[in-house]
């Protein structure tokens, strides 16, 4: 089996190092178009050029591949509209959605400044939203679409000193929920990356020997696969140094403690068994949650 993206194009944004770079030149090796997308700026999302997306252009086209540059902020509007239409005029289509570009802005609750909060929420969450919002009805008059999210462990499970990023990174996720139900009569489908690799983003939070584990390239074959043909949609993946993994959101089956007097001390009484996840499942989509809730509490 081969993983092919001759006659794709794709958009691969802060796509100027770490992860993204690796993705786009994975993407341009394997055939696509590539619209190498990156502000340029410094880890905490200031100052900016498109040098760094033209380096990556250049080694693309210098291993014979196609791509071009697009020095816009996936936050701004008019760059955003730019990057699509830039992509439109050149290759006449889109076909991929990398959803990458991120900052980090780490304080601990207390010492966090709100305008720290917002940043990190518009790069990561509204700078996917908004590119996506722009290629989704090219996708879908197409009847073609991959897009993926880029999360994190932060926002899956926590990380200290990350409330902005792991809210932002956790938003992505359940934007793709949804997003995976609406792409789906359109062959559009929706899944996230967690990924962990040795960047300028976590060179100060990994000791220097992860360096050599860490590679973006071992976790890039997980992105391919996301954005490929046979792609699943609604899947969380995890990759880092060469592992793979699978993340879901379960819920235990649950139990029905009636509704005449039911009372809060009836739900701490039953909390062991209220939280069991022997039986967890994970749902495709909220509605499975209510028909459940019905079931249980009809007797059936
Ligand atoms: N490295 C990890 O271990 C790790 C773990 C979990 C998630 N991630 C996520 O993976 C993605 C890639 O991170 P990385 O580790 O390669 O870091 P990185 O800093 O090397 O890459 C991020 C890129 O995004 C670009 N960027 C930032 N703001 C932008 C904007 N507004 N518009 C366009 N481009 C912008 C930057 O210039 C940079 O080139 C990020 O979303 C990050 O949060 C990384």
């Amino acid at each position: 089996m081969t993983i092919s993206f001759e006659g794709k194009v794709a958009i691969v944004t802060g796509a100027g190092g770490g992860l993204g770079r690796s993705h786009a030149l994975d993407l341009a090796k394997r055939g696509a178009k590539v619209v190498v997308n990156d502000l340029g700026g410094s880890v905490d999302g200031s100052d900016g050029s498109s040098a760094a997306a033209d380096a990556v252009v250049a080694e693309i086209k210098a291993a014979g591949g196609e791509a071009i540059a697009n020095g816009s902020s996936v936050t701004d509007d008019a760059g955003v509209a730019n990057m699509v239409s830039q992509t439109m005029d050149e290759f006449g289509r889109i076909d991929i959605l990398i959803n990458n570009a991120g900052i980090l802005r780490d304080k601990s609750f207390v010492k966090m400044e709100m305008g720290d909060f917002q940043m990190v929420i518009d790069v990561h969450l509204f700078g996917t939203v908004k590119p996506t919002k722009a290629v989704f009805p090219i996708m879908k008059e197409q009847g073609y679409g991959r897009i993926m999210v880029t999360s994190s462990s932060s926002g899956l499970y926590g990380n200290f000193g990350q409330t902005n990023y792991g809210a932002g990174k956790l938003g992505v996720v359940g934007f793709i929920n949804t997003l995976k139900l609406e792409g789906q009569k359109d062959n559009i489908r929706c899944n996230a990356l967690a990924p962990v690799a040795y960047t300028r983003m976590t060179e100060n939070l990994m000791p220097p020997e992860a360096e050599q584990m860490l590679t973006p390239e071992s976790v890039t074959p997980a992105a391919m696969y996301l954005v490929s043909e046979d792609a699943p949609t609604g899947t969380i993946m995890c990759a880092g140094a060469g592992v793979f993994s699978v993340a879901k959101i379960m819920e235990s089956d649950g139990m029905y403690l009636g509704r005449d007097g039911l009372t809060a001390e009836d739900v701490a009484e039953n909390f062991d068994k209220i939280a069991d996840m022997s039986n967890a499942k994970a749902f495709f989509m909220g509605g499975e949650q209510t028909g459940k809730f019905f079931e249980k509490a009809s007797g059936k």
